[in-house]
């Protein structure tokens, strides 16, 4: 009975196939998981049993190139955020979270952290592409050194990886 337990005390942290955390990976992740700062990627996206799942699951495309992965994150265009607005009142960028044959779950983006909500989809008048919502990386200048770091952090929970990302990769 005592060696879980002791597992449980001294495990570091775990991915998916059980590779321990690299430095690099481990750096990463306290960028990611930054309490510190309102735009931490833990907000909007949950990696591992962290964070909250308002942007897409970052595991899921965590095999693209680096650099491909940092145009995403740095990138001022959006595919899946909306523009919401509704029949009485404000209209909001919103990334709908899911939708029932009677209402619909969004995070509402204009709030930090977004806020989620449940409308009925009577009460919305429309839903068009976001033109106003902007990432928020965009705007906080992580460096190249950062940037690999998150993405060993992401590839590592994802898969595995232990190879690390060298910040010539994301330039
Ligand atoms: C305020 C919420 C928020 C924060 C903070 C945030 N993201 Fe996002 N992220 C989103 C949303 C929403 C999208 C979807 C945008 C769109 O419509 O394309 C997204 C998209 C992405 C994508 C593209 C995913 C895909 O499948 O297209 C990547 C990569 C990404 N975010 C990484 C990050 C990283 C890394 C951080 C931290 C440095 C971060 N995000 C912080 C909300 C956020």
């Amino acid at each position: 009975m005592l060696l879980p337990i002791l597992v449980l005390a001294c495990a570091p942290a775990f991915a998916a196939d059980g590779a321990a955390i690299t430095e690099q990976a481990a750096r990463g992740k306290a960028i990611f998981n930054d309490a510190s700062k309102k735009t931490q990627c833990a907000t909007c996206h949950q990696l591992g049993k962290e964070g909250t799942a308002v942007g897409p699951d970052l595991s899921q495309i965590a095999r693209i190139s680096p650099k491909a992965l940092v145009i995403s994150i740095l990138s001022t265009r959006t595919v899946h955020a909306k523009e919401v607005q509704l029949k009485v009142g404000r209209k909001f960028p919103g990334m709908i979270a899911k939708e029932t044959d009677i209402d619909l779950k969004i995070y509402d983006l204009s709030k930090l952290p977004p806020e989620e909500m449940t409308v009925p989809k009577t009460a919305v008048h429309a839903v068009r592409d976001n033109g106003t919502w902007k990432h928020p990386p965009e705007s906080t200048g992580y460096t190249n050194e950062q940037l690999a770091d998150v993405i060993a952090y992401i590839r590592w929970v994802s898969y595995g990886d232990t190879k690390g990302v060298s910040p010539a990769e994301v330039k």
